[in-house]
């Protein structure tokens, strides 16, 4: 195990599953102690009794919470502080999208994942950033994704949400930059977790066609973490799609993404 981690702590949301998880076995191969946020209390402490006996870890913290709930980031933050835990990393990862089209789509489901995508990350942060700033030392981490950077249909409010914390890392980053306090956004591209499933999306063309692995993504991530990088996008075919995108007009990227969104056997004309 590195030894230059030992006694810091990271937070990570959504570690039951997918990328949080993958995370959370990387910063406790390099010896840092965990919070591990998110609704699945079991799957939680599986994981974290796993790593701290493999990795000998000091203090693996189990928090269960709904991050869709507006008074869930300050409760986190409260049972992280009464149990005496400073969080040198913040890790945003919890998120969820929903699929189909906006004029039918359930907005109180919508608004949980607004909450969720966006708003908890921001109030984690705003929370969590006050003390990294009284020590001037930490890292963010913030799970944005290639449709930060392009419009989704059928996946409109995911895409939107997920541009917000594309910009907020970027403006954020930029304010911190004369600190010992750095904001990275990771921007990945379809991948190989539940996050298709659960957003009712598991039968479009993204879904099914060519996926990233979650442990390198979670790879890229936490090296562009380590190194203080703004921004990652992993893989290289997300890299290339992103820049094609940034080369056509807003509604041929839209119209891209849509065909991405729809079912193989759709019919085009
Ligand atoms: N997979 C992709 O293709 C992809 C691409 C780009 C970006 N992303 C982003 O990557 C992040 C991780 O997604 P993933 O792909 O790893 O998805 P995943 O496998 O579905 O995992 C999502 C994680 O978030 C947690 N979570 C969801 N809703 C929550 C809530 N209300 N309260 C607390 N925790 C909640 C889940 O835990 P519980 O269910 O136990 O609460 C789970 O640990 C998300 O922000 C997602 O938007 C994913």
């Amino acid at each position: 195990m590195k030894q230059e981690h030992r006694g810091k702590t990271v937070l990570i949301t959504g570690a039951s599953n997918g990328f949080g998880m993958e995370f959370a076995k990387l910063f406790a191969a390099d010896g840092f102690n965990l919070v591990l946020v998110a609704r699945s209390t079991e799957r939680l402490r599986q994981l974290g009794y796993e790593l701290q006996d493999e990795h000998q870890l000091a203090h693996v913290c189990i928090v269960t919470a709904d991050l869709s709930k507006p008074e869930a980031p300050q409760e986190v933050y409260d049972q992280v502080k009464q149990s005496g835990i400073e969080v040198d990393v913040l890790v945003n990862n919890a998120g969820a999208g929903v699929y189909g089209e906006f004029a039918e789509t359930d907005l109180e489901n919508e608004l949980g994942i607004m909450q969720l995508n966006m708003n908890t990350t921001v109030h984690l942060t705003k929370l969590f950033l006050q003390d990294m700033r009284l020590r001037n030392e930490g890292k963010i981490l913030n799970l944005a994704s290639v449709v930060s950077f392009m419009p989704s249909p059928l996946m409109t409010i995911y895409a939107a949400t997920k541009a917000f914390i594309l910009s907020f890392s970027e403006g954020l980053a930029n304010e911190l930059k004369d600190t010992n306090i750095t904001v990275t956004a990771l921007c990945p591209g379809a991948s190989n977790t539940m996050f298709f499933l659960r957003a009712g999306a598991a039968h479009t063309r993204a879904a099914n066609g060519p996926l990233s692995e979650p442990e390198d993504v979670a790879l890229d991530g936490y090296k562009a973490l380590m190194s203080g990088e703004t921004r990652i996008i992993s893989g290289l075919m997300n890299k290339v799609q992103v820049e094609a995108s940034n080369l056509m007009p807003d509604t041929a990227a839209a119209a891209n993404m849509r065909r991405m969104m729809e079912e193989e056997n759709t019919y085009e004309e």
